[in-house]
């Protein structure tokens, strides 16, 4: 049952519309509201009466109608989606979506949404084939829009071949398995490190690294997603924290993050760091601004304490879970820091792939579990492989 959930649907124009009117009769059936958003094209097929009769909502399609409901309808239906679905989806609105085009009222909401986006292709064979628009697919995919994808068989237009609008039976699968997150998480207690650390010259300059917190934070938000209790500790980051966390705590230095860590250590069954941690910082601190003088300055730097290490010491039969960024001899470096931190798993990036480590949304890993097994993976969004991680560590 989706009782309660909002499902915005975006119909674009293709002979697939009239099964978008399926689509809506089976949300109905498990008591979704739907609202639908046709393009120009898609009510050329279908009216927007019937897709009005089977939501029992305004069908939307002009930008520029008087309003009905919403003071500013794009921004309202975009805000109430628990899920934005585009269902037949065509290779014009999957090419606006790819390239940030807003010209009609649905390629304007679906911009404007935060809500997760589930894409159902149906074009012709060799549209959906064509090169650009299976780049176009690949780029939404890596900033993690989900899809579901065309069926093979005898198309409208005579060919066969892939292109066939997945049946409703399967879309609607895919908007439950999105909307009801598998909870199977409930009662873990996760402590999750992110983003740099900063160590202090003096109080103008510090030293610190490219991690913007992006992998530590698709983990946080994603193990809350899952029925997780998270703690989440991080250094300094410019994205918005997860809603739902347990504990959130703000550090700037290796050594703040270390007694963070070490203070919450107990509570937590589960600890994954993906914190780029600095290994070392400057031995002295001045209280005062270094003056700039014409000779040349040397900064003697100290250790600082490895925070995985020291977990690893006491982790009893907690499950350990480390991060390696690595840009040489990979898998030994990476395999040595199982050994010597005594992890569970170690998530592999190579910082120097394009799409991977710092900064990026998307992330290219290999995972290396304690009896040095190895799985790689393909480019992929942070939150993609978060779910990854986390069915990992649930076996
Ligand atoms: O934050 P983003 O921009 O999304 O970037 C993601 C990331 C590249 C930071 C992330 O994917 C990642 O690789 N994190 C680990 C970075 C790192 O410090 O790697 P390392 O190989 O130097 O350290 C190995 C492990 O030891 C890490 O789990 C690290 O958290 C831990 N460590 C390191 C040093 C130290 N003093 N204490 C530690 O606990």
């Amino acid at each position: 049952m989706l009782s309660g959930k909002n499902v915005v649907l975006g119909v674009s124009g293709g002979i697939a519309v009239y099964k978008a009117c399926d689509i809506v009769s089976r949300l109905k059936k498990v008591n979704a509201n739907v609202n639908v958003i046709m393009t120009k094209s898609a009510s050329e097929f279908v009216s927007p009466l019937t897709f009005q009769s089977l939501s029992q909502n305004h069908v939307v399609s002009d930008m520029f109608e008087e309003p009905k409901t919403w003071d500013i309808e794009h921004i309202a239906l975009a805000q109430k989606a628990d899920i934005f679905v585009i269902a037949p989806a065509t290779a014009n609105i999957i090419g606006k979506m790819a390239n940030g085009i807003a010209d009609d009222m649905l390629s304007t909401t679906v911009i404007a949404t935060k809500a997760p986006v589930l894409i159902a292709p149906a074009m012709n064979t060799n549209m959906y084939q064509n090169k650009i628009v299976q780049m176009n697919i690949e780029k939404l995919k890596n900033l993690d829009y989900k899809f579901v994808a065309p069926e093979s068989g005898r198309l409208a237009c005579g060919d066969i071949g892939e292109g066939k609008l997945a049946t409703p039976e399967t879309i609607v699968e895919a908007i439950k398995a999105v909307l009801i997150k598998n909870k199977d998480l409930e009662g873990q207690r996760i402590l999750i490190t992110a983003g740099p650390t900063r160590e202090a010259i003096d109080p103008v300059r510090f030293i610190t690294n490219h991690s913007t917190g992006k992998m530590g934070y698709a983990i946080a938000k994603t193990a809350i997603e899952r029925g997780a209790d998270v703690t989440l500790i991080s250094g300094p980051v410019n994205i918005q924290k997860p809603a739902g966390l347990k504990k959130f705590i703000a550090v700037q230095s290796a050594a703040e993050m270390f007694h963070a860590v070490m203070e919450n250590i107990d509570e937590n069954n589960i600890i994954i760091k993906s914190a780029a941690v600095a290994d070392y910082k400057p031995k002295h601190q001045s209280d005062k601004k270094i003056k700039k003088t014409d000779d040349d300055l040397s900064i003697e730097l100290e250790r600082n304490k490895d925070i995985l290490k020291e977990i690893g010491k006491a982790k009893g039969d907690k499950t350990l879970i480390g991060f390696a960024a690595e840009t040489n001899d990979l898998i030994k470096n990476a395999k040595a820091k199982i050994t010597k931190k005594n992890l569970d798993f170690i998530v592999l990036n190579d910082i120097t792939q394009k799409g991977a480590g710092f900064g990026t949304d998307s992330n290219i890993v290999k995972i290396i579990n304690k009896n040095g097994d190895i799985k790689e993976y393909p480019k992929m969004s942070k939150l993609h492989l978060s779910d990854i991680i986390l069915d990992m560590i649930n076996g």
